[in-house]
């Protein structure tokens, strides 16, 4: 089994992704969110582009069957059910709903590599059963850091060391790391006893704490808090 993690999210080519299981990574806060709101009973979500390409497709459904939620410069969207805090995405506003969610990096990321052959979103959240997930597919993995706007995102790719770690432990030698892999691997080694101290560090993290978005790098930074792994498949992600 051969890893690899995509440090800059450049999107990769089909003979890269044909065959290979991709974990979409980010953190803050799209995959994050799409965990949890799925956790919380959402029946699935639709990660899209664009403003104006969920506010199109909303109107394709029964009325009060679907719900819009995002960010733009990590602001709620005019008009939108929710911003992009896992927090809003409360049981008694999500069960049994639908999500068309468009974020500035993660909800694209997921297009980006939509030639794979398996597409998981991962985050710390649901780090040990993704990491399971990788492991029963027998496949070749590819770690999609969504990053920030074609940059290098710190959090997301210490979250893809974690991932590797935890499939390192449970496959032992048989593992064949890239060096974008194993440094991950070492970067993640540097904060894994305080995870939060990555989010801070980060400039996401920053421009999130400026805006008093604190809680949610608390939130985010949690480990294992669910067995879920959202799946990506048809342009829609639901548990399965
Ligand atoms: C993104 O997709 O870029 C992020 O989720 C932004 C955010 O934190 O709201």
């Amino acid at each position: 089994m051969q890893i690899d993690i995509q440090l800059l999210p450049l999107p990769p080519s089909i003979e890269i992704l044909s065959g290979r299981t991709v974990v979409v990574i980010d953190v803050l806060r799209a995959t994050s969110v799409i965990v949890s709101a799925l956790a919380r009973g959402g029946a699935e979500i639709i990660p899209v582009s664009t403003v104006e390409e969920a506010t199109r497709l909303v109107e394709t459904f029964p009325r009060g069957s679907t719900l819009l939620g995002g960010e733009r410069e990590s602001r709620k969207i005019e008009g939108f059910d929710f911003g992009n805090s896992p927090a809003e995405y409360t049981s008694e506003k999500i069960r049994g709903k639908r999500v068309i969610l468009t974020t500035t990096n993660g909800t694209k990321a997921f297009h980006s590599v939509a030639g794979a052959k398996e597409i998981l979103a991962g985050s710390f959240l649901n780090a040990r059963a993704t990491a399971q997930r990788c492991l029963d597919s027998g496949r070749d993995i590819l770690i999609f850091p969504s990053g920030d706007k074609g940059r290098f995102s710190i959090e997301d790719v210490a979250c893809g060391g974690m991932l590797i770690e935890r499939i390192a432990e449970r496959r032992g030698r048989h593992l064949d790391l890239s060096d974008a892999a194993f440094s991950s691997r070492l970067l993640y080694e540097r904060f894994k006893g305080g995870l939060v101290e990555v989010l801070r560090l980060s400039d996401h993290g920053k421009d999130l704490l400026a805006l008093g978005l604190g809680e949610d790098l608390l939130y985010c930074a949690q480990t294992d808090i669910t067995d879920l792994v959202p799946i990506f498949t048809h342009g829609v992600i639901r548990i399965f």
